[in-house]
């Protein structure tokens, strides 16, 4: 949709010698996918960019804008006045950033991935869903148990990338299967993704497994009680190991733990409706 605006409101903007086309390609040709993960704004303050004539893209008003002054552009009306158009930012993006039911950012590790990955608007709008819940748990967990041991940056990031095998296998975003989670990890170790933080991605469905630790067992947690299911033989697992790092009775760490994720599963139908806003594909 056309649309004009004062330059005074244009914060910042980037030139490059393309002629008028569809935005949604400008914007795919001008950003390349390292600098999509990185930001969508860093085009924007690429030096050299912003001199002479050509396409501009703008952020204005937290939208995008694209603006042409292109003097080779066919239509002349266009470029004597240049002409500003809203594109509308893409639903991947709206899921990774929007506040939802004040959901977190996730870290800018996983978030990078995940744009540069084109991951499905659903699977970030989960992801986004169990990172929260995962900070949750921790910040209470911290409040109750202060001597709890676990790598509390693991836990976010991997809350934060967990099923990230739906990138490939996309079609268990909306049906059973778990092919995506050693194709998860496969793409997070080859994406420079150290073990320590890849791992969640084939064990969070497997907390029954040798070797599980305590941020295996917040990771698979997290990823049930986002919306409010409860597992006995989960939360009985989380309930020793936190006996047995407290030091404190396991009838008092079973109440905390039963309160925590009480609280936590009241949220449920704010986080199941902002991830089913979003589109699989
Ligand atoms: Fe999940």
């Amino acid at each position: 949709m056309p649309y004009s605006a004062p330059s005074s409101q244009i914060r910042s903007g980037v030139a490059a010698s393309v002629p008028r086309k569809s935005l949604e390609s400008l914007l795919r040709e001008v950003w390349s996918p390292t600098q999509r993960a990185r930001s969508p704004y860093s085009h924007l303050h690429r030096p050299g960019f912003g001199q002479g004539a050509g396409a501009r893209l703008a952020e204005l008003d937290g939208d995008h804008f694209a603006h042409t002054t292109d003097p080779d552009c066919p239509t002349g009306a266009i470029r004597s006045r240049g002409y500003r158009e809203r594109v509308a930012p893409t639903p991947l993006h709206r899921a990774l950033t929007e506040l939802g039911p004040d959901l977190r950012p996730l870290p800018p590790r996983a978030e990078g991935l995940l744009r540069e990955l084109d991951a499905p608007p659903r699977l970030a709008a989960h992801l986004r869903a169990v990172h929260d819940v995962a900070h949750q748990l921790l910040d209470r967990l911290d409040r109750d148990h202060g001597d709890l041991a676990a790598d509390r940056e693991a836990v976010l990031f991997g809350a934060a990338s967990h099923d990230i095998g739906k990138t490939i296998h996309r079609q268990e975003l909306s049906g059973p299967g778990s092919a995506h989670e050693e194709a998860g990890h496969r793409i997070l170790l080859d994406h420079g993704v150290e073990e320590r933080l890849a791992r969640f991605a084939r064990t969070h469905a497997s907390w029954t497994e040798p070797g599980i630790t305590i941020e295996d067992l917040l990771v698979s947690l997290a990823d049930k009680i986002w919306k409010a299911k409860r597992l006995p033989d989960l939360e009985q697992r989380a309930v020793a190991y936190l006996t047995e790092a407290s030091g404190k009775a396991p009838w008092q760490v079973f109440r905390d733990l039963d309160d925590l994720l009480t609280d936590i599963a009241a949220d449920a139908d704010h986080r199941l409706a902002f991830q089913s806003s979003y589109p699989i594909s």
